[in-house]
């Protein structure tokens, strides 16, 4: 690259799901930082429900980031339904078209992007790699395609590795609860029951097994990946990688220093103000139970829950999304709880959780085991209490509970009780053990905020991916 050409232009594709949006709006912030042109792609929906979660007019959530003088152009495509189409209740319908019908408007999206452009910079597609057909596209329209995998290093090899779940008899799960797997490369010895959801059953959601199949077969035509993890935490699984892939493991993306002092919009629902009311309770008091942006959860588990927090008598912030439960039931709560949680505790929609996480109140977090909100909880010290439902969920609970220790089960048979419930509650906000998982989440929190120094592991390897791609675009 000689001083006179234009920056590298990044044309970034995220995920439509709240727990892939904001690694990616971080990552767009981040290379425009270094003056990389950017133009960012939401679908309308995405844009649609996040301005309404906003109280101003909201026109993407790069203007603060602008302030910087980034050059960052923000744009929505179409993924072909109305705005009013159902999108989770038909997945299935929705999914197929993301597959057939969306990669030819990305195709075109791409191609105008770049014929409209008179800087001739040279241009590259980052998109996230669950997509179906980043490398096709990029091949096309002869681009360098990166890939953003927002999940651990050890899901991406084990993905990577379905030819030999299926060789060994694994895929499908056959139903012997705890065969160990200890021949991904990478990944330590791993039961069967601890497999993503769509591994151990793929016919319970046919479209996710068919969706991860489809992202799997095109990463292997990636130039690059980028890994929202970081060196210290996987660095087994990460070197197995690097033997296939240029792997660059930059996270925690969410965290970046660019990102961390500017107030982006990008969530799906608006954001309840609890923070006066945490800001009045003494340091470690509260636990905060939240389970992510898209598990659905039914009334008896609400039920043994917000029972468990009433026995417990710990006080607590509980989110409950307007989509949380998967029937439409009212009287969710049991008798008695919604008076008692006026002192006690508050149930919200939607919050900013890094917010709330970083607030010295919380004590403990009671969680789906989605992977930002683990590297979240890292990132401020907060133990946690695993209730995985699917997907990524309860292979990423025994990386917390097993591997790193840093966490406990909420419940450790088939069915969750509310007895059970209040005495992790317990355990974990002052128990004995408490002290333990403090100590060995607070030895992490140093991991991850050493990555992102400006010598750690995490900033080297973000340094060491963009003059790659420098050599790959030049
Ligand atoms: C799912 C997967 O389980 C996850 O591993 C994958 O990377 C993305 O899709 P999701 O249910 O969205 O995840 O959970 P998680 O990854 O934890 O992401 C949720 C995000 O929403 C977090 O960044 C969290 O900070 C944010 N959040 C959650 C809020 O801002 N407010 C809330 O009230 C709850």
């Amino acid at each position: 690259m000689a001083k006179t050409d234009p920056n590298p232009h990044a044309i970034i594709f995220p995920y439509p799901y709240q727990g892939h949006i904001a690694p990616m709006i971080n990552l767009t912030i981040k290379l425009a930082s270094i003056g990389f042109s950017v133009t960012y792609v939401n679908t309308e929906f995405i844009h649609h429900t996040i301005s309404k979660s906003q109280s101003a007019d909201f026109n993407g959530p790069f203007d603060e980031a602008r302030k910087f003088g980034t050059d960052i152009r923000y744009r929505t495509i179409s993924d072909g339904f109305s705005l009013e189409f159902d999108r989770d209740l038909n997945f299935d319908e929705y999914w197929e078209s993301m597959f057939t019908e969306f990669p030819a408007r990305v195709d075109e999206f791409v191609r105008d992007t770049i014929e409209s452009d008179t800087s001739g910079a040279p241009f590259f597609l980052i998109a996230d790699t669950v997509y179906s057909w980043p490398a096709t596209i990029a091949k096309k329209n002869n681009l360098v395609n990166v890939a953003l995998w927002t999940e651990p290093a050890t899901l991406f090899s084990i993905n990577y590795h379905l030819d030999l779940l299926k060789q060994n008899g694994h895929l499908p799960y056959n139903g012997d609860g705890d065969t160990r797997i200890s021949y991904i490369p990478g990944v330590q010895s791993i039961s069967t029951k601890d497999m993503m959801s769509y591994i151990q059953d793929p016919e319970a959601i046919p479209m996710l097994f068919k969706i991860m199949v489809k992202a799997f077969d095109q990463v292997k035509n990636a130039d690059f990946i980028l890994y929202n993890t970081v060196q210290e935490l996987e660095s087994e699984a990460l070197s197995a990688l690097n033997e296939k892939h240029p792997t660059y493991a930059i996270g925690p993306i969410n965290f970046f220093n660019e990102c961390k002092i500017l107030n982006i919009a990008k969530s799906l629902w608006a954001e309840s103000d609890i923070i006066r009311w945490l800001e009045s309770k003494p340091p470690g008091s509260v636990m905060y139970i939240s389970f992510g942006s898209i598990a659905q959860i039914t009334k008896q588990e609400i039920e043994e829950i917000t029972h468990g927090l009433l026995i417990s008598q710990v006080s607590f912030v509980y989110i409950l999304r307007p989509n949380d439960l998967e029937s439409n039931e009212t009287n969710i709560f049991p008798f008695g709880f919604e008076n008692d949680i006026i002192d006690r505790g508050f149930i919200v929609p939607w919050c900013n959780q890094n917010m709330v996480l970083s607030n010295p109140a919380i004590g403990g977090f009671v969680t789906h085991c989605g992977w930002n909100s683990i590297i979240e909880s890292m990132w401020f010290g907060v133990p946690m209490i695993c209730y995985p439902f699917f997907v990524d969920q309860p292979t990423n609970r025994k990386l917390v509970v097993e591997n790193w220790k840093i966490g406990i089960n909420l419940c450790d048979g088939d069915q969750i009780k509310r007895h059970e419930v209040a005495h992790k509650i317990i355990i974990l906000m002052n128990g004995e053990y408490s002290i333990k998982l403090r100590q060995e989440i607070n030895k992490l929190r140093k991991v991850l905020h050493n990555a992102l120094d400006i010598d750690g592991s995490s900033q080297r390897n973000f340094d060491q991916f963009v003059e790659d791609l420098k050599v790959r675009l030049y």
